[in-house]
């Protein structure tokens, strides 16, 4: 498994205050079976200050720590970018991308994505970046019409959903937003989003759940396979849920040819 949300890196956002808690919860992870991480710590300009050098240093520092503490899980870079005005200045500027790859994890407000969201988006795209919207299913506009996931992915926009969200950490209409989201295809990875403040085992309990009512390809989809994508840089399909055509084809037949052919 990887994961390619989560706020492990000390000391640098509202993530994890201690190096030995993160260490403790990167020891969790691996147990379980991820492999690798994203380590995105919010980029949200004028209210987190560091420079990406300060980011670096404390990555390589906690590989370090890690290997010393026996683990082998990779540690990639990224960052959960704020969407704001003349931010693509700052993702080119910065590479606020996840790992090499062109993939960028952003978020907005939780209350209604704004009304210039897309304004501020679409130079990303051209640009020949990646949007992926972190944990969609928690922004209002999307629980009171999830559908509009789907204008997100018309509009080269992937989605994250929290592995939470599908357990109902987030109230009941996330996870109802959360299932509907996964049950349309219209998200492409689960991710932990974890902040070092609970077990992260949950990540793990979402991951099976998954399994157990959608099926195990989809978990593996979400889990694996796409966000393996994004360390190779290869393209994820908008569109991954595949309709067998040929057993609707031989039923919609007409009635005579089912009957006498
Ligand atoms: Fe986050």
């Amino acid at each position: 498994m990887i994961d390619i949300h989560c706020h492990i890196l000390p000391n640098i956002d509202d993530g994890s205050d201690e190096s030995g808690k993160s260490i403790q919860q990167l020891r969790r992870m691996e147990e379980g079976g991820v492999s690798q991480v994203y380590l995105t710590s919010h980029y949200f300009r004028g209210h987190y200050h560091y420079s990406r050098a300060d980011y670096d240093s404390k990555l390589s520092l906690l590989q370090t720590e890690a290997r010393q503490a026996g683990l082998h899980i990779q540690l990639h870079s990224g960052f959960e970018v704020f969407i704001q005005p003349g931010i693509i200045d700052d993702i080119k500027e910065k590479s606020l991308t996840l790992g090499q790859s062109k993939y960028v994890l952003i978020e907005s407000e939780l209350n209604g994505l704004p009304t210039d969201f897309y304004q501020n988006v679409y130079p990303l795209l051209r640009a020949g970046y990646k949007p992926i919207l972190a944990h969609a299913e928690r922004y209002v506009s999307i629980m009171k019409k999830p559908s509009r996931a789907r204008e997100l992915n018309d509009r080269d926009i992937y989605i994250q959903t929290n592995a939470g969200s599908l357990i109902g950490h987030y109230g009941e209409k996330v996870r109802q937003t959360a299932w509907t989201l996964v049950n349309n295809g219209w998200t492409h990875f689960l991710a932990s989003d974890d902040h070092v403040r609970m077990d992260y085992g949950v990540y793990f309990e979402a991951c099976d759940l998954l399994a157990q009512r959608i099926d195990a390809k989809t978990c593996n989809l979400l889990c694996h396979d796409f966000p393996k994508a994004i360390a190779l840089d290869e393209k994820i399909p908008y569109s991954y849920v595949i309709v067998h055509k040929s057993h609707h084809n031989h039923e919609s037949r007409p009635w005579y040819r089912r009957w006498f052919g």
